[in-house]
């Protein structure tokens, strides 16, 4: 990454703004999954260790603009601070005197947590006005928010303009990952695609780099449609049926092979206890829908990921929140744990379900961007990584 990062700055003595991705998962006021607080903690804690007052701040959800006290970012400032083992004073707000003031009072080693940004419409907007109220707070400003790089909201772009500003070390990790997946891949490098709709822009820029594309989930319905088969009920994407066709086109005449799924799990119903059956792609009955990848597919995607030197994975193979639907998605993660290659898995669903079969720890490393790893792997510029100075 051509991008300044902590290390190239002093925060002795400094207050350090620090925008992370904070936007867990909460149940009930309770945080099911902290893995993107632990994920930014090298960046706080090195920042600390060096002398600086952090001023920490995040979004939660999607307020829209107003007050909504159940995506307070309380719950987070108090597991923040069991982390990192010092006392994390909660703010009010992100903006305004009271904030203003506290943060004027810090010593080197104080953490505070801004309020949710997302709470002022100005935020989403990437008002000026606001970024340049909350960069007032702080002498530097580093963005360690992976997760929301690729939104240009006042406080992971715009504040950029009005203040030294760094890469966190979550940040630059992310970027140095999926960089070599497009620039210096080892090889074969064997990308496996699922999750909804087809992403067309990643597919056409994987197309140009990857051995063998693997396609499961619910995308890979539209690219059996422009095959001319018959998928019944399952999901389609209208949309994307040309370039669907265009990219299978262009994978006969000059590769890389994309592989469809061969057999199915089908079912009538997307819900636990409905009849299910395996057929191969050429046999969905018009009024069944599939909802997993069969075991033949599971099979040869297992076979393409074992042969392969670097994987990148991204989205599920079926509706794994189902148990009768998860076989695919758990064989696509047992196989790139059991992998020797190298292995990046994609934020979002695919992170989750690899998280949550237990083989978290056995890929080489885990996005804790959804849409940001997606846009990275398109060959997007993210904005929130573009408005940091250079290197
Ligand atoms: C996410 O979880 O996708 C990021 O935190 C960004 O949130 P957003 O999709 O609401 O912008
Ligand atoms: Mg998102």
């Amino acid at each position: 990454m051509n991008k300044k990062t902590i290390r190239d700055i002093d925060p002795k003595g400094k207050r350090v703004f620090v925008r992370v991705d904070f936007n867990v998962p909460l149940r009930g006021g309770e945080i099911s999954d902290d893995t993107r607080i632990r994920a930014s903690l090298p960046t706080l804690q090195d920042l600390l260790d060096r002398g600086g007052a952090l001023i920490v701040a995040s979004h939660l959800g999607r307020p829209d603009g107003k007050r909504v006290p159940e995506m307070s970012l309380a719950p987070v400032a108090k597991r923040l601070s069991e982390l990192l083992g010092r006392p994390v004073r909660m703010m009010d707000d992100c903006v305004g005197p009271e904030v203003k003031a506290a943060v004027a009072a810090m010593k080197p080693g104080d953490v505070a947590m801004l309020e949710n940004l997302r709470f002022h419409p100005d935020e989403e907007a990437g008002d000026e006005g606001f970024a340049k109220q909350l960069a007032g707070l702080a002498d530097i400003y580093v963005n360690d928010a992976f997760g929301t790089a690729h939104r240009a909201h006042a406080s992971t772009a715009v504040m950029a303009k009005f203040l030294p500003a760094v890469a966190g070390l979550l940040v630059e990790k992310e970027a140095e990952m999926l960089s070599r997946v497009l620039e210096s891949p080892e090889r074969p490098l064997v990308a496996i695609l699922g999750g909804l709709k087809p992403k067309i822009g990643v597919i056409t820029n994987l197309m140009k780099r990857v051995d063998t594309l693997l396609i499961g989930g619910g995308m890979a319905y539209t690219f059996l449609k422009a095959q001319g088969k018959e998928i019944g009920k399952s999901v389609l994407d209208e949309k994307s049926l040309d370039l669907a066709k265009q990219i299978l086109a262009q994978s006969a005449k000059s590769g890389p092979p994309v592989v469809l799924p061969m057999d199915v799990l089908i079912t009538t119903d997307l819900k636990e206890g409905a009849p299910t059956k395996v057929v191969s792609v050429d046999e969905i009955p018009a009024d069944w829908m599939g909802a997993d990848i069969g075991p033949e597919t599971r099979q040869r995607f297992a076979q393409a990921i074992k042969s392969a030197k670097m994987v990148v994975w991204n989205g599920p193979m079926g509706v794994f929140e189902i148990a009768a639907f998860a076989e695919g998605t758990r064989a696509i993660a047992q196989a790139v744990a059991d992998s020797a290659a190298m292995s990046i898995v994609g934020g979002g669903d695919s992170a989750a379900a690899i998280e949550q079969m237990g083989f978290g720890e056995k890929v080489t490393h885990v996005c804790t961007g959804g849409g940001a790893s997606l846009e990275f792997l398109e060959g997007k510029e993210l904005p929130g990584i573009a408005a940091l100075q250079d290197r």
